[in-house]
């Protein structure tokens, strides 16, 4: 263990001189900066080598820092920021003109949201500014659920990580554009997570206030949502069809693997050097809340067993709205779905 009231002030250190940490939520772990200092956001995206399009999500410990990052909170901002915060849910809300535009890539949104992490919360109240915070993988990569796995992924660059154990989660945050109509309020997910939908119309009904909920498919409201995400460093393959065969899976995709782009949407697909001769099978509890928790960090072990490919079956049982935000990850990192 590590002695948190040093750690954390190191840690504060690190952030006021301009620099990066890694940092513990409940969901995955963070690569931090404080808000206030545009080189230190700089350097997130150029450690993270994640391209300036795509927003960070600014990390609050005080509903008062969120309302001063957002240019209107309205009811429907309360309402859902008292049944979900701290907790796994980022809010799309319109931006303070005092907020930095490389934080949101130019976009007149910010995302916020309120980690429920004891040191993360303690961070940000020392700091005494939010922290704007991307998931610590490099871009496209796997994402981190253990202090290790940021200390790996950025070995080179030598950043600090606050350890704060294995995540809870194991997925990041539901993130949910909110826009306050005059009336009605209109929402969109624009990324699933532990929050479902249901959770969120759940609580808004029995507040009384009036939503909709829109889909999006406008990129520029949403330019983070990329095709492909969270890769490992071998293919993953996702089989639907449980009559497939691992033999006969690694024979498909060794046929269709050639016809794949070698990039989409400024993402590396991942593809094997020299055909695939040998695979894993990626487990995953039956429980969809373990085997959320355990997806990013078996994901990792698995990939670096050393065989050429990945299989992830997936099983006809596996329905509803927990397993669908699981897939939602599986399906990115997947170089091919059979
Ligand atoms: O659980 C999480 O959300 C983690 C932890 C560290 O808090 N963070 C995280 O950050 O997953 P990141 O950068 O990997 O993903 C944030 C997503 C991106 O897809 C980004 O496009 C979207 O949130 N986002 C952020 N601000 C936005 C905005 N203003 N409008 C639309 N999407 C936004
Ligand atoms: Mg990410």
């Amino acid at each position: 263990m590590q002695d948190v009231s040093k750690d954390l002030k190191k840690a504060k250190n690190i952030l006021e001189e301009g620099g990066v940490i890694g940092l513990p939520t409940e969901t995955v772990y963070g690569l931090a900066a404080r808000i206030d200092i545009p080189s230190a956001i700089e350097k997130i995206f150029l450690t993270k080598e994640r391209p300036f399009f795509d927003p960070l999500i600014v990390h609050v410990s005080t509903l008062e820092m969120a309302k001063k990052v957002t240019a209107y909170w309205g009811p429907a901002s309360q309402v859902l920021a008292e049944a979900f915060w701290p907790g796994p849910l980022t809010m799309v809300l319109p931006r303070d003109a005092s907020v930095n535009t490389m934080i949101t890539s130019g976009l007149e949104t910010v995302g916020i949201r309120m980690p429920k992490h004891r040191i993360a919360l303690n961070l940000i109240d020392v700091a005494g500014v939010p922290l704007a915070a991307p998931s610590a993988n490099k871009f496209g990569k796997t994402s981190p659920t253990s202090a290790n796995h940021v200390r790996t992924e950025f070995q080179k660059e030598n950043v600090f990580v606050l350890d704060g154990g294995d995540c809870d989660i194991g997925i990041e945050s539901t993130v949910l554009a909110v826009r306050h109509g005059a009336d009605t309020v209109q929402l969109s997910i624009l990324r699933r997570g532990h929050v479902l939908k249901s959770d969120i119309e759940n609580v808004l009904k029995s507040a009384g206030i009036k939503f909709e909920f829109v889909e999006t498919t406008d990129k520029r409201e949403s330019p983070g949502h990329m095709k492909h995400h969270y890769m490992p460093p071998v293919p993953l393959i996702v089989v639907t069809d449980s009559k497939i065969q691992p033999e006969q899976a690694v024979q498909i995709a060794n046929s269709k693997m050639a016809e794949l782009p070698d990039e989409i949407e400024s993402i590396k697909i991942i593809k094997p050097k020299n055909g695939i001769h040998t695979f894993q099978v990626l487990k995953l509890s039956n429980d969809p809340l373990l085997a959320t928790r355990e997806f990013y960090g078996k994901l990792r072990e698995v990939a670096a067993l050393g065989s050429d490919c990945i299989l992830f079956y997936r099983d006809v049982g596996q329905v509803g709205e927990r397993w669908e935000s699981l897939f939602d990850r599986l399906n990115k990192a997947a170089s091919l779905i059979l």
